[in-house]
């Protein structure tokens, strides 16, 4: 079921309540206190994207897998932009580019119950019909600036639940394989040499090689040898 609000402080916030069940959806077109990754703010104009959340209860799934739910969420983000002619890829972890820019923002929230993994909210803002948007965002894109033309808010929705039933069903299948090839093969910058930061601001070259089963990235140094980075243990440098 989708719930519609006009103003809300964010949809992930709203998702929490326990009156909502698996598959229902959060949509706002307003949030005073949209949250991103890392402690950021999510901001989006009035009534021109859409900032929504999606409650899942993968309780099949035990919780060391939770990646698989991430790797469902972008998979069917790709998806479903491709329907409408854009080809895009996945900045790991979850961050969904086309070319060099971000078009949309995924966070996921989990809750374990005793060893159960009984809620998952992942918050999605796409950027649908915005044209401009604040300087202090290094490198956003939307649907509308990238074909020229408005989207209808609605059908993207509709498009995007559509491939997440596909998605999530493989998963519910056990079928997790297609899931983890498809969500390597659509990284962005696969194979391609660029700049990374670690932690302590040191640089290096290297060269993603894909994600291994529960999320760790992997990337080739210049000198062959291979490290594993979990979240925040490395940047992307991206050339703006
Ligand atoms: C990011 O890229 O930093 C993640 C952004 C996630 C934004 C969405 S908008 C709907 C949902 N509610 C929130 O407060 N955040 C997510």
């Amino acid at each position: 079921m989708i719930y519609h609000f006009q103003e809300l402080s964010s949809t992930n916030d709203q998702a929490t309540q326990p009156s909502y069940h698996e598959g229902d959806v959060i949509w706002a077109e307003r949030q005073s206190a949209g949250r991103g990754q890392r402690g950021h703010s999510w901001e989006s104009d009035e009534g021109k994207n859409l900032t929504f959340s999606v409650l899942l209860e993968p309780t099949f799934l035990a919780p060391q897998d939770q990646f698989m739910l991430l790797r469902v969420i972008a998979l069917s983000m790709v998806d479903t932009l491709l329907q409408f002619g854009i080809e895009a890829r996945i900045k790991w972890t979850n961050d969904i580019y086309v070319g060099d820019k971000k078009i949309v923002g995924i966070l996921m929230e989990h809750k374990l119950q005793g060893s159960e993994l009984s809620r998952a909210i992942a918050g999605i803002g796409i950027n649908v019909n915005q044209r401009e948007f604040s300087p202090k965002l290094p490198n956003p894109t939307s649907m509308a600036l990238l074909k020229g033309k408005e989207f209808d808010r609605e059908q993207v929705l509709q498009v995007f639940l559509k491939s997440l039933m596909t998605r999530y069903d493989m998963l519910r299948q056990n079928e997790p394989e297609r899931l983890i090839a498809d969500y390597n093969s659509l990284l962005y910058r696969l194979n391609e040499w660029h700049t990374y930061a670690l932690p302590d601001g040191e640089l290096f070259e290297g060269r993603i090689l894909g994600v291994e089963q529960q999320g760790a990235l992997r990337i080739e140094r210049k000198d062959g040898s291979e490290c594993q980075f979990l979240f925040k243990e490395v940047e992307f440098v991206l050339n703006n």
